[in-house]
């Protein structure tokens, strides 16, 4: 099914979207907002009805933006708005009006935001820096038609430090040769050249385009429509430098999400280390490369204008099924913040991503021990706030198994297994499955053959309704929702293997709600 398919039969569900014009309805209210089961606690969710991709994430003036895909009037994809949440940390969250509405030219998909500093818009007035979107624009008209050309790209811009928008009167910016899947504009300033780069998709391949002013755009160069993953559509690219950790050495990294082939079924996220010269971007990479293994991490790209750290957040659900999860008032919510690093293991780069130090400040230990496991013995540790956690150990260990429960019997499983090389993730009886078919069906596996043969380090955050696997500080992450129907309240750590295990520093500490402070 093409994504285009995609967006009609999902339209279906919703009566709003023969509607493009601009529709500002009441919207539904939560009486208890943030407390409603599977509610995230520590994870970024809208207040109220359906969320998909992150949008223009840019931090300025000490505020971190987070826009993003919303549909205000339902909890399934729609009319595609920006909504909009501030955070001075990327921990606590402002939820703030609706930043883009659709209108005649169409709803508002996914795109990004600069800080348009020496105001080459001309956007700029009484001396107050412009912050500019750049978005997409699809016609839900011209895909109905049976036109090929109803995604063009637009910009917008904020005097008010992203509270409210004017759309440019000039839009769109780069219009359509009949290309269907043509969006996702990501945009840089590229100091080299002293000029604004936007990474953009069509259908099988990355487009670039230069402009100095964001509103003139050139067409630079391709690539990808013989490199990489193919099993889906791509979306949403990002193009950007970064340090080969403990080198001086710079490489430029491209990431793309496919809307289906991901590596466990469904949405995925893979990513091209390469150069780029200003014009055009390369890679010698031959096999694909998942920024993370597990089915809920999609959509996700990085923050422009950050002071130091690159910083992605991505939307943590599944095309598969995402309009299906069986939450009430709202769907789906974001990954933590997560810090990318370049790291090179042999001849290889990898792209590692782990969360912000700033989620640190939410945890509170409440256990923590040094751990020797027996050949083939099992620990248990009842802890009442397993699903509100953050669970962490250094190990040499590569047989064994952790496994949290509730007392209905739902668990989730991971299984480290040497032989395999493989970590194994198992949801299928992890609480709420069947509201889909491909949820709960099958294990989710990870290849973690080029794991150093040292100690390393295992992470595991889980939320009401998520459960993030970061291994040796990010270099192999799975992303995975759950919906225990009651909280986790038992773990056992099993050592499969038959020589002792050490989980040195094991600690599990309670994480905050970011929504009570
Ligand atoms: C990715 C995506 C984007 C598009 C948006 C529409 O999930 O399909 O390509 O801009 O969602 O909501």
């Amino acid at each position: 099914m093409t994504r285009a398919i995609f967006f009609t039969a999902v339209c279906l569900f919703c009566w709003a979207c023969n509607d493009v014009s601009v529709k500002q309805a009441e919207r539904p209210v939560a009486e208890k907002v943030y407390q409603e089961p599977f509610r995230p606690q520590f994870h970024f969710s809208p207040p109220t009805s359906w969320m998909n991709d992150p949008n223009g994430l840019v931090y300025h003036d000490g505020i971190y933006h987070l826009f993003y895909q919303y549909y205000p009037d339902a909890t399934v994809w729609g009319p595609m708005h920006w909504g909009h949440a501030i955070s001075e940390n990327m921990v606590h969250w402002q939820n703030r009006p609706i930043a883009l509405y659709p209108d005649g030219q169409g709803f508002i998909f996914s795109g990004s935001a600069v800080v348009d500093e020496n105001n080459t818009s001309g956007f700029a007035e009484g001396g107050k820096v412009p912050l500019v979107a750049i978005y997409t624009y699809h016609s839900m008209q011209g895909e109905k038609g049976g036109r090929k050309d109803f995604q063009t790209q637009a910009i917008a811009y904020s005097l008010d430090n992203g509270e409210t928008w004017t759309k440019y009167e000039g839009n769109p910016v780069i219009g359509n040769t009949a290309i269907k899947d043509f969006r996702d504009p990501k945009v840089f300033w590229h100091d080299a050249t002293q000029s604004w780069i936007m990474a953009l998709v069509a259908g099988d391949h990355a487009k670039f385009y230069r402009s100095t002013n964001l509103k003139e755009w050139n067409h630079i160069s391709d690539f990808g429509e013989e490199q990489g993953a193919h099993g889906g559509v791509w979306e949403c690219p990002d193009l950007f430098p970064l340090k080969v950790a403990g080198t001086d050495e710079t490489k430029w990294v491209l990431i793309i999400s496919i809307g289906s082939g991901g590596p466990n079924g469904g949405s995925g996220t893979q990513y091209f280390v390469g150069d780029f010269d200003g014009t055009t971007f390369s890679s010698d990479q031959q096999e694909y490369k998942w920024l993370d293994w597990g089915t809920d991490n999609y959509a996700g790209v990085t923050y422009n204008n950050t002071p130091g750290d690159r910083i992605f957040i991505g939307w943590m659900s599944n095309w598969q099924y995402a309009v299906l999860t069986p939450t009430s008032t709202w769907r789906s919510a974001m990954t933590l913040p997560r810090e990318l690093s370049l790291r090179k293991f042999g001849d290889d780069y990898m792209l590692a991503n782990y969360p912000v130090a700033a989620m640190d400040e939410l945890t509170v230990p409440v256990e923590k021990t040094d751990m020797v496991l027996e050949a083939a013995a099992t620990k248990e540790i009842f802890h009442a706030d397993l699903n509100q956690s953050d669970i962490s150990f250094t190990t040499e260990g590569r047989d064994f198994r952790l496994t949290l429960m509730n007392d209905k019997g739902e668990n989730l499983k991971v299984t480290f297994d040497a032989a395999s090389h493989l970590v194994i993730v198992d949801r299928t009886e992890s609480g709420a499955v069947d509201f889909q078919q491909e949820f709960g069906n099958k294990l989710h596996y990870m290849n973690v053959r080029q794991l150093p043969e040292s100690d390393y380090e295992v992470r595991l955050w889980v939320d009401a309704s998520s459960v993030e696997l970061f291994i040796n500080k990010g270099q192999f992450v799975m992303t995975q929702q759950i919906f225990p129907t009651k909280d986790y309240t038992k773990m056992l750590i099993e050592n499969t293997s038959d020589s002792t295990i050490e989980l040195k520093d094991f600690s599990i500490s309670s994480v905050g709600s970011i929504w009570q402070n």
